[in-house]
């Protein structure tokens, strides 16, 4: 497993995997415009460089937001989300940053158990954030500090 900045040539593939069980997937011109804006883009590749996983975070000010992250469902449960976000956590601190702020579907326990772990909390609700098959759902925001702020270590 390696970890890398996306380039150019990754967002068709990246593109293909968030469409994959997504109610509202990226098209590729949105991929293009975070690496653009130099945004904090990473993927996870195999031995092979097979892309496995990815995710996308962008600055405001002094909160990183994280935009999106997806792991293949044949390499779930094997610490790629986690290596992606302790990632962004690092960049979040070194960079200066107050903060990282991430919405998640409030049925999404997996999601929610991964950044509670990562010392996210729960701040807030968006009602009717996503769409669905047949209802929309409820976001919960997270948080979680990268200031001194935030005591909670996970390296
Ligand atoms: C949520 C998702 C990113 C997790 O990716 P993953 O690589 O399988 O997660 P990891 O192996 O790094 O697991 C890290 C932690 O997440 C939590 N977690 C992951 N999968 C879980 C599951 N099926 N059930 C419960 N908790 C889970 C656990 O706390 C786990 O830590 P542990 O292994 O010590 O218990 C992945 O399932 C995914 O891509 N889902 C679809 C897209 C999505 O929901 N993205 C997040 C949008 S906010």
């Amino acid at each position: 497993m390696k970890l890398r900045s996306m380039v150019y040539e990754d967002v068709p593939t990246v593109t293909l995997l968030d469409r994959v069980d997504n109610l509202r997937p990226w098209t590729e011109p949105m991929f293009y415009e975070e690496l653009r804006l130099d945004s904090f883009c990473r993927v996870v590749v195999d031995e092979t460089q097979t892309l496995q996983a990815f995710l996308v975070a962008r600055r405001l000010l002094d909160e990183w937001h994280l935009l999106t992250l997806k792991v293949a469902p044949s390499c779930r449960g094997q610490g790629l989300a986690r290596t992606l976000m302790l990632a962004l956590i690092a960049h979040g601190i070194e960079s200066d940053a107050r903060t990282i702020l991430l919405e998640v579907r409030a049925s999404n326990q997996p999601a929610m158990n991964l950044y509670e772990n990562l010392g996210f909390l729960s701040v807030g609700i968006r009602k009717n954030y996503y769409p669905g098959p047949t209802m929309a759902e409820d976001a919960v925001i997270m948080e979680r500090r990268t200031d001194r702020k935030n005591e909670f270590n996970p390296f």
